[in-house]
Protein backbone atom coordinates (compact mmCIF):
# COMPACT_ATOMS: atom_id res chain seq x y z
CA UNK A 1 0.00 0.00 0.00
CA UNK A 2 1.40 3.53 -0.99
CA UNK A 3 2.43 5.37 1.72
CA UNK A 4 0.13 8.61 1.36
CA UNK A 5 -3.23 6.21 0.94
CA UNK A 6 -5.65 5.89 3.55
CA UNK A 7 -5.66 3.41 6.09
CA UNK A 8 -6.64 2.63 10.17
CA UNK A 9 -4.12 2.03 12.85
CA UNK A 10 -6.31 -0.18 15.34
CA UNK A 11 -9.54 1.34 15.98
CA UNK A 12 -8.08 4.68 17.52
CA UNK A 13 -6.21 6.09 14.69
CA UNK A 14 -6.44 6.54 10.53
CA UNK A 15 -3.40 7.82 8.88
CA UNK A 16 -4.02 9.83 5.20
CA UNK A 17 -1.16 11.15 3.37
CA UNK A 18 1.67 10.20 5.58
CA UNK A 19 -0.54 12.02 8.65
CA UNK A 20 -1.93 10.56 11.37
CA UNK A 21 -5.52 11.79 12.35
CA UNK A 22 -7.58 10.45 15.81
CA UNK A 23 -10.49 8.06 14.77
CA UNK A 24 -13.43 10.74 15.90
CA UNK A 25 -17.24 11.13 14.86
CA UNK A 26 -17.86 14.12 16.02
CA UNK A 27 -15.34 15.32 13.19
CA UNK A 28 -15.81 15.30 9.04
CA UNK A 29 -12.90 12.50 9.11
CA UNK A 30 -13.32 12.31 4.79
CA UNK A 31 -10.47 12.24 2.60
CA UNK A 32 -12.07 14.50 0.74
CA UNK A 33 -11.88 17.05 3.40
CA UNK A 34 -8.42 16.51 4.06
CA UNK A 35 -7.89 16.96 0.12
CA UNK A 36 -9.93 20.39 -0.18
CA UNK A 37 -7.57 21.59 3.18
CA UNK A 38 -4.41 22.31 0.23
CA UNK A 39 -7.35 25.02 -1.99
CA UNK A 40 -8.31 26.48 1.67
CA UNK A 41 -8.57 30.11 0.72
CA UNK A 42 -6.44 32.08 2.77
CA UNK A 43 -7.00 36.11 3.26
CA UNK A 44 -4.15 38.24 4.09
CA UNK A 45 -4.68 38.54 7.68
CA UNK A 46 -5.13 35.07 8.60
CA UNK A 47 -2.98 33.46 11.34
CA UNK A 48 -1.87 30.05 11.94
CA UNK A 49 -0.26 27.97 14.92
CA UNK A 50 0.68 25.17 14.14
CA UNK A 51 2.76 22.66 16.18
CA UNK A 52 3.63 18.98 16.70
CA UNK A 53 1.29 17.40 19.64
CA UNK A 54 2.30 17.87 23.07
CA UNK A 55 4.23 21.44 21.83
CA UNK A 56 2.54 24.10 23.33
CA UNK A 57 -0.46 24.47 21.56
CA UNK A 58 -2.92 25.54 24.16
CA UNK A 59 -0.29 27.91 25.63
CA UNK A 60 0.60 29.61 22.45
CA UNK A 61 -3.39 29.30 21.28
CA UNK A 62 -4.25 30.97 24.70
CA UNK A 63 -1.56 33.83 24.39
CA UNK A 64 -3.45 34.71 21.07
CA UNK A 65 -6.76 33.91 21.95
CA UNK A 66 -5.69 36.91 24.75
CA UNK A 67 -3.90 39.08 22.16
CA UNK A 68 -7.06 39.32 19.89
CA UNK A 69 -9.46 39.55 22.62
CA UNK A 70 -10.61 43.46 21.86
CA UNK A 71 -10.71 41.97 18.34
CA UNK A 72 -13.50 39.79 18.85
CA UNK A 73 -15.55 40.37 22.22
CA UNK A 74 -18.54 38.20 21.37
CA UNK A 75 -15.77 34.98 21.71
CA UNK A 76 -14.05 36.05 25.16
CA UNK A 77 -16.06 33.52 27.22
CA UNK A 78 -16.19 30.91 24.74
CA UNK A 79 -13.74 27.92 24.72
CA UNK A 80 -9.96 28.21 23.84
CA UNK A 81 -10.28 25.66 21.02
CA UNK A 82 -13.74 27.71 19.90
CA UNK A 83 -11.76 30.80 19.75
CA UNK A 84 -9.21 29.34 17.74
CA UNK A 85 -10.74 26.35 16.13
CA UNK A 86 -8.59 23.56 14.59
CA UNK A 87 -8.42 23.42 10.81
CA UNK A 88 -8.03 19.67 9.99
CA UNK A 89 -10.16 18.73 13.52
CA UNK A 90 -13.12 20.54 12.30
CA UNK A 91 -16.19 19.85 13.44
CA UNK A 92 -19.52 18.18 12.19
CA UNK A 93 -21.31 21.25 10.79
CA UNK A 94 -19.19 24.13 10.92
CA UNK A 95 -17.48 25.91 8.34
CA UNK A 96 -14.47 28.28 8.33
CA UNK A 97 -15.16 30.57 5.76
CA UNK A 98 -17.10 33.35 6.62
CA UNK A 99 -15.08 33.31 10.16
CA UNK A 100 -14.48 37.00 11.19
CA UNK A 101 -11.38 38.19 10.17
CA UNK A 102 -8.77 38.42 11.31
CA UNK A 103 -9.36 34.70 11.17
CA UNK A 104 -7.17 32.87 13.99
CA UNK A 105 -7.03 28.93 13.26
CA UNK A 106 -4.63 26.14 15.06
CA UNK A 107 -3.44 23.01 12.89
CA UNK A 108 -0.77 19.98 13.67
CA UNK A 109 -1.05 19.42 9.38
CA UNK A 110 2.22 18.68 8.51
CA UNK A 111 3.93 21.24 5.55
CA UNK A 112 2.46 19.26 2.90
CA UNK A 113 -0.82 18.96 3.97
CA UNK A 114 -1.05 22.80 4.51
CA UNK A 115 -3.54 25.06 2.45
CA UNK A 116 -0.85 26.22 -0.26
CA UNK A 117 -2.24 30.01 -0.15
CA UNK A 118 -0.21 30.52 2.67
CA UNK A 119 2.80 30.35 0.87
CA UNK A 120 1.80 34.09 -0.05
CA UNK A 121 -0.80 35.28 2.18
CA UNK A 122 -1.15 34.77 5.85
CA UNK A 123 0.82 34.32 8.83
CA UNK A 124 2.10 31.02 10.88
CA UNK A 125 3.21 30.53 14.23
CA UNK A 126 5.30 27.48 14.28
CA UNK A 127 5.82 26.23 17.95
CA UNK A 128 8.33 23.78 18.50
CA UNK A 129 9.85 21.70 21.79
CA UNK A 130 12.56 19.51 22.76
CA UNK A 131 11.13 15.77 21.47
CA UNK A 132 12.07 13.90 24.44
CA UNK A 133 9.96 15.97 26.77
CA UNK A 134 7.27 16.04 23.65
CA UNK A 135 7.50 12.46 24.19
CA UNK A 136 7.29 12.07 28.03
CA UNK A 137 4.11 14.85 27.53
CA UNK A 138 2.45 12.10 24.97
CA UNK A 139 3.25 9.11 27.27
CA UNK A 140 0.85 10.96 30.11
CA UNK A 141 -1.71 12.14 27.64
CA UNK A 142 -2.70 8.83 26.29
CA UNK A 143 -3.60 7.91 30.20
CA UNK A 144 -6.35 10.05 30.30
CA UNK A 145 -7.64 10.27 26.96
CA UNK A 146 -9.87 7.21 26.17
CA UNK A 147 -9.39 8.06 22.48
CA UNK A 148 -5.64 7.26 22.54
CA UNK A 149 -3.96 4.03 22.32
CA UNK A 150 -2.16 3.84 25.82
CA UNK A 151 1.61 2.63 25.58
CA UNK A 152 1.93 0.71 28.58
CA UNK A 153 5.60 1.43 29.18
CA UNK A 154 8.13 4.03 27.84
CA UNK A 155 9.33 1.27 25.57
CA UNK A 156 6.20 0.93 23.72
CA UNK A 157 5.98 4.87 23.80
CA UNK A 158 9.58 4.97 22.04
CA UNK A 159 8.92 2.57 19.17
CA UNK A 160 6.13 4.97 18.94
CA UNK A 161 7.35 7.95 18.57
CA UNK A 162 10.09 6.45 16.33
CA UNK A 163 7.32 4.83 13.91
CA UNK A 164 5.24 7.76 14.02
CA UNK A 165 2.13 6.08 15.27
CA UNK A 166 0.60 8.85 17.02
CA UNK A 167 -1.58 11.40 16.49
CA UNK A 168 0.44 14.02 14.68
CA UNK A 169 2.50 11.21 13.07
CA UNK A 170 6.09 10.90 12.79
CA UNK A 171 7.82 14.39 14.91
CA UNK A 172 10.84 14.11 12.55
CA UNK A 173 8.95 14.53 9.14
CA UNK A 174 7.09 17.14 10.80
CA UNK A 175 10.12 19.59 12.06
CA UNK A 176 11.67 18.60 8.83
CA UNK A 177 8.95 19.69 6.80
CA UNK A 178 8.31 22.71 8.44
CA UNK A 179 11.99 23.84 8.73
CA UNK A 180 12.69 23.24 5.39
CA UNK A 181 10.52 24.76 3.87
CA UNK A 182 10.40 27.86 6.07
CA UNK A 183 11.18 30.13 3.08
CA UNK A 184 8.05 29.70 1.21
CA UNK A 185 5.93 30.88 4.51
CA UNK A 186 5.48 34.37 6.73
CA UNK A 187 6.60 32.17 9.47
CA UNK A 188 7.53 33.10 13.05
CA UNK A 189 9.68 30.04 14.80
CA UNK A 190 9.40 29.86 19.03
CA UNK A 191 10.05 27.30 20.91
CA UNK A 192 8.65 26.14 24.25
CA UNK A 193 11.86 26.52 26.18
CA UNK A 194 12.11 30.08 25.30
CA UNK A 195 8.51 30.84 26.13
CA UNK A 196 9.72 29.09 29.79
CA UNK A 197 12.77 31.02 29.99
CA UNK A 198 11.45 34.33 29.56
CA UNK A 199 7.02 34.60 28.87
CA UNK A 200 6.76 38.08 28.68
CA UNK A 201 9.71 38.19 25.73
CA UNK A 202 7.81 35.57 23.92
CA UNK A 203 4.52 37.20 24.18
CA UNK A 204 6.54 40.40 22.66
CA UNK A 205 7.94 38.61 19.90
CA UNK A 206 4.24 37.14 18.73
CA UNK A 207 3.06 41.13 19.34
CA UNK A 208 5.79 42.09 16.80
CA UNK A 209 5.28 39.24 14.36
CA UNK A 210 1.21 39.88 14.27
CA UNK A 211 1.27 43.59 13.97
CA UNK A 212 0.10 44.00 17.82
CA UNK A 213 0.60 47.35 19.67
CA UNK A 214 -0.43 46.72 23.34
CA UNK A 215 0.78 48.39 25.87
CA UNK A 216 2.52 46.79 28.78
CA UNK A 217 0.35 46.62 31.18
CA UNK A 218 -1.99 44.82 28.31
CA UNK A 219 1.03 42.54 27.71
CA UNK A 220 1.55 41.73 31.51
CA UNK A 221 -1.78 40.83 31.80
CA UNK A 222 -1.46 38.62 29.07
CA UNK A 223 1.31 37.41 30.84
CA UNK A 224 -0.44 36.64 34.08
CA UNK A 225 -3.09 34.69 32.31
CA UNK A 226 -1.09 32.24 30.40
CA UNK A 227 1.38 31.08 33.39
CA UNK A 228 0.91 27.79 34.34
CA UNK A 229 -0.57 28.10 37.35
CA UNK A 230 -3.01 30.61 35.64
CA UNK A 231 -3.80 28.34 33.14
CA UNK A 232 -4.19 25.43 35.04
CA UNK A 233 -7.27 26.63 36.80
CA UNK A 234 -8.61 28.53 33.45
CA UNK A 235 -11.90 26.65 32.72
CA UNK A 236 -11.29 27.97 28.75
CA UNK A 237 -8.03 26.21 28.41
CA UNK A 238 -7.34 23.40 31.06
CA UNK A 239 -9.68 21.14 29.09
CA UNK A 240 -11.07 20.35 32.44
CA UNK A 241 -14.23 20.64 30.79
CA UNK A 242 -13.58 17.58 28.42
CA UNK A 243 -16.53 15.16 29.28
CA UNK A 244 -15.43 11.51 30.97
CA UNK A 245 -16.27 9.55 27.94
CA UNK A 246 -13.52 11.79 26.73
CA UNK A 247 -11.02 12.35 29.31
CA UNK A 248 -10.67 9.69 32.51
CA UNK A 249 -11.35 11.23 35.86
CA UNK A 250 -8.56 10.94 37.99
CA UNK A 251 -5.74 9.69 35.30
CA UNK A 252 -4.10 13.24 35.15
CA UNK A 253 -4.18 16.87 33.73
CA UNK A 254 -3.81 18.63 30.45
CA UNK A 255 -1.44 21.00 32.26
CA UNK A 256 0.52 18.52 33.76
CA UNK A 257 4.01 19.50 34.57
CA UNK A 258 5.08 22.70 32.15
CA UNK A 259 8.67 22.30 32.09
CA UNK A 260 11.67 21.55 30.47
CA UNK A 261 13.48 18.31 31.47
CA UNK A 262 10.98 16.16 32.51
CA UNK A 263 12.48 13.38 30.53
CA UNK A 264 14.75 13.16 33.28
CA UNK A 265 12.76 11.85 35.47
CA UNK A 266 11.43 8.84 33.49
CA UNK A 267 13.27 7.45 30.70
CA UNK A 268 16.02 4.99 32.02
CA UNK A 269 19.63 5.53 30.66
CA UNK A 270 19.34 2.61 27.95
CA UNK A 271 16.31 4.09 26.83
CA UNK A 272 17.45 8.04 26.42
CA UNK A 273 20.44 6.09 24.63
CA UNK A 274 18.05 4.64 22.27
CA UNK A 275 16.54 8.17 21.60
CA UNK A 276 19.84 9.78 21.35
CA UNK A 277 21.29 7.25 18.76
CA UNK A 278 17.71 7.46 16.09
CA UNK A 279 17.74 11.30 17.16
CA UNK A 280 21.44 12.02 16.04
CA UNK A 281 20.41 9.41 12.91
CA UNK A 282 17.47 11.56 11.36
CA UNK A 283 18.12 14.77 12.19
CA UNK A 284 21.86 14.62 11.34
CA UNK A 285 21.92 16.96 8.01
CA UNK A 286 19.41 19.83 9.69
CA UNK A 287 21.11 22.46 12.01
CA UNK A 288 18.48 23.07 14.68
CA UNK A 289 19.01 23.11 17.85
CA UNK A 290 16.99 22.11 21.32
CA UNK A 291 17.47 22.54 24.94
CA UNK A 292 17.07 19.74 26.59
CA UNK A 293 16.37 20.75 30.67
CA UNK A 294 16.61 23.64 32.96
CA UNK A 295 19.88 23.40 33.40
CA UNK A 296 20.56 24.85 29.76
CA UNK A 297 18.20 27.86 30.33
CA UNK A 298 20.36 29.84 32.60
CA UNK A 299 23.11 32.93 31.05
S1 LIG B 1 -1.95 19.23 22.33
O1 LIG B 1 -2.68 18.01 22.78
O2 LIG B 1 -1.13 18.98 21.17
O3 LIG B 1 -2.87 20.37 22.11
O4 LIG B 1 -0.98 19.58 23.57
P1 LIG B 1 -0.13 20.92 23.71
O5 LIG B 1 -1.03 22.01 24.19
O6 LIG B 1 0.66 21.15 22.48
O7 LIG B 1 0.93 20.55 24.84
C1 LIG B 1 0.57 20.27 26.18
C2 LIG B 1 1.82 20.57 27.00
O8 LIG B 1 1.96 21.99 27.15
C3 LIG B 1 2.04 22.30 28.54
N1 LIG B 1 1.50 23.64 28.81
C4 LIG B 1 2.20 24.61 29.42
N2 LIG B 1 3.48 24.65 29.85
C5 LIG B 1 3.89 25.79 30.46
N3 LIG B 1 3.10 26.87 30.68
C6 LIG B 1 1.81 26.86 30.25
N4 LIG B 1 1.04 27.93 30.46
C7 LIG B 1 1.32 25.69 29.58
N5 LIG B 1 0.12 25.34 29.04
C8 LIG B 1 0.25 24.09 28.59
C9 LIG B 1 1.24 21.19 29.19
O9 LIG B 1 1.47 21.15 30.57
C10 LIG B 1 1.75 19.99 28.41
O10 LIG B 1 3.10 19.64 28.74
P2 LIG B 1 3.50 18.62 29.91
O11 LIG B 1 4.97 18.38 29.74
O12 LIG B 1 2.69 17.37 29.73
O13 LIG B 1 3.21 19.32 31.21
Amino acid sequence: MAQDEYRTLGDKLFTYRRMVFPIDQGIDMSTEYFDSLEKFEIKDDDLFLVTFPKSGTIWTQRILTLLYEQDFPELKDKLTYDQMPWLEFRELGKEYESRPSPRLLCSHLHEHLMPRGLQSRGKIIYVFRNPKDIMVSYFHFTQFMKKLECPETYNDMLDKFFSGWMVGGCWFDHVRGWFTNKDKYNILFLSYEEMIKDLRSAVVRICNFVGKNLSDAAIDNVVEKTSFNYMKKDPLANYEFLPEDIKAPGKGNFLRKGTVGDWKNCLTVAQNERFDKVFQERMKDLQLDFVWDMTEMHG
